[in-house]
């Protein structure tokens, strides 16, 4: 299969970009990503003879329709998003701009491209959404299912839902053949580090104050990157056009209790390796990394979401999708990729980077 992936520089498109690479033997690879400041060609394979790298917007129909003929696209994998809760609620307009109108212009090419002569048949257009549509759950409310009504509550989930629901529509309405995945919070390698594993980790490192918003019981479903991208291989190839699938990782947990068990792996493979202390000197003792030490509790996030959890019975039955990594083995991996990757993550924390930190983190 010929595909194109859309935001292929961000976290999770990254991490796709070399699970397809490894699962799918033949066919091109064209990545398209506007490359904001969450995407970067350092997350991507530098040369691959079968990746095709295009810096550009998802919202240039002209520029969408000419690579899906060129390449003779067929298959889409869209990811391009705006994806950090807490940057849409300081500034929701560019996520309706991405996610909305972004969603919409690239249906619109697949459309266009469809109707050329000799355009592929059983061509797929999987649409990566997330959880956060559903709304927020009480702690006795069952998980998330396919058919639980929308109830988005930030500004990003509402442009998530928003694309869902033209995804949906251009199934429903011109026959377009898409899937679409709802899934939990994900973790992993080439993860930014303004989200909240990444940051804490980095954090340690420097020997920084670890920012919990509110009390910190929140809870997350947490899946390891390459599980929820297996999910979505399963979607693309066996997933039925116009089906909805939820996918997640049974790892629900506090946020309070993420961040000490990130503190204790860090301590851990800080015991298990000296030289670590030469490459991280800010990075506290591993005695001194016990919870609590540099747990810094800061405002909540406005209209903070206290639950999600996700239902993944339908993919497990329809397509076969389990996770494989069990919290502790993925966390672990983690750690270990941010000791191993400090070039990567020091390259992407640039001075936007760093403005943002400063004034997320000044309003609290
Ligand atoms: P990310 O922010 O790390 O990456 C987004 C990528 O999209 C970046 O490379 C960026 O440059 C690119 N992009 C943004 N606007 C673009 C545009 N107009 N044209 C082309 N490229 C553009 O996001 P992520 O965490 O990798 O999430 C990817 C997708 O998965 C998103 O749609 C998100 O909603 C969804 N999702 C994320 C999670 C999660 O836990 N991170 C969970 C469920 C679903
Ligand atoms: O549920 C899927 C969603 O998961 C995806 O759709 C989003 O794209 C992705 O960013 C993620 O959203 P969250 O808001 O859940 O992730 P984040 O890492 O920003 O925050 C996780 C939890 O940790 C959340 O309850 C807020 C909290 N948090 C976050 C940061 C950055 C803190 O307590 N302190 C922090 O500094």
């Amino acid at each position: 299969m010929n595909i194109l992936i859309t935001g292929g520089a961000g976290f999770i498109g990254s991490n796709f970009v070399y699970h397809w690479l490894g699962q799918e033997p033949v066919g091109r690879v064209v990545v398209l990503d506007a490359l904001t400041y969450a995407g970067n060609r350092l997350s991507l394979p530098p040369d691959h003879p079968r990746v095709t790298f295009v810096r550009g917007d998802i919202r240039d129909h002209d520029l969408v329709l000419r690579l899906l003929r060129d390449h003779r696209i067929e298959g889409v994998a869209h990811f391009a998003a705006e994806s950090h809760v807490d940057r849409s609620i300081l500034g929701p307009e560019t996520f309706l701009d991405t996610n909305a109108l972004g969603t919409l212009r690239l249906l619109e090419a697949c459309r266009a491209y469809l109707q050329d002569t000799g355009a592929p048949a059983g061509f797929r257009f999987h649409h990566v959404s997330t959880d956060e549509v559903y709304g927020s759950l009480n702690p006795d409310d069952p998980p998330f299912e396919e058919t639980t009504p929308y109830a988005p509550n930030s500004p990003y989930a509402a442009s998530k839902a928003a694309s869902d629901h033209l995804v949906r529509a251009w199934h429903h309405t011109y026959g377009l053949a898409t899937t679409i995945t709802n899934c939990s919070n994900n973790y992993g390698p080439y993860h930014f580090p303004e989200k909240l594993i990444p940051l804490i980790l980095v954090n340690i490192l420097h020997g920084r104050p670890l920012p919990v918003y509110g009390d910190g019981q929140q809870v997350r479903d947490w899946l390891y990157v390459d599980d929820h991208c297996r999910g979505i291989e399963l979607a693309i190839r066996k997933g039925v056009p116009g089906e909805v699938y939820n996918i997640g990782g049974n790892n629900e947990r506090t946020n309070l209790e993420i961040v000490n068990t990130l503190c204790q792996l860090m301590a851990d493979a800080f015991a298990m390796d000296p030289t670590l202390r030469e490459r991280h000197p800010a990075c506290p003792a591993a005695r001194d990394l016990h919870p609590g030490t540099l747990i810094t509790h800061v405002a909540d996030r406005p209209g903070h979401d206290r639950r999600y959890a996700i239902n993944a019975a339908k993919a497990k039955r329809e397509l076969g999708y389990e996770p494989s990594e069990t919290l502790q083995s993925g966390l672990a991996k983690t750690v270990e990729w941010y000791l191993r990757n400090q070039a990567w993550w020091t390259a992407v924390m640039d001075g936007s980077y760093r403005e943002w930190i400063g004034k997320n983190y000044a309003e609290r």
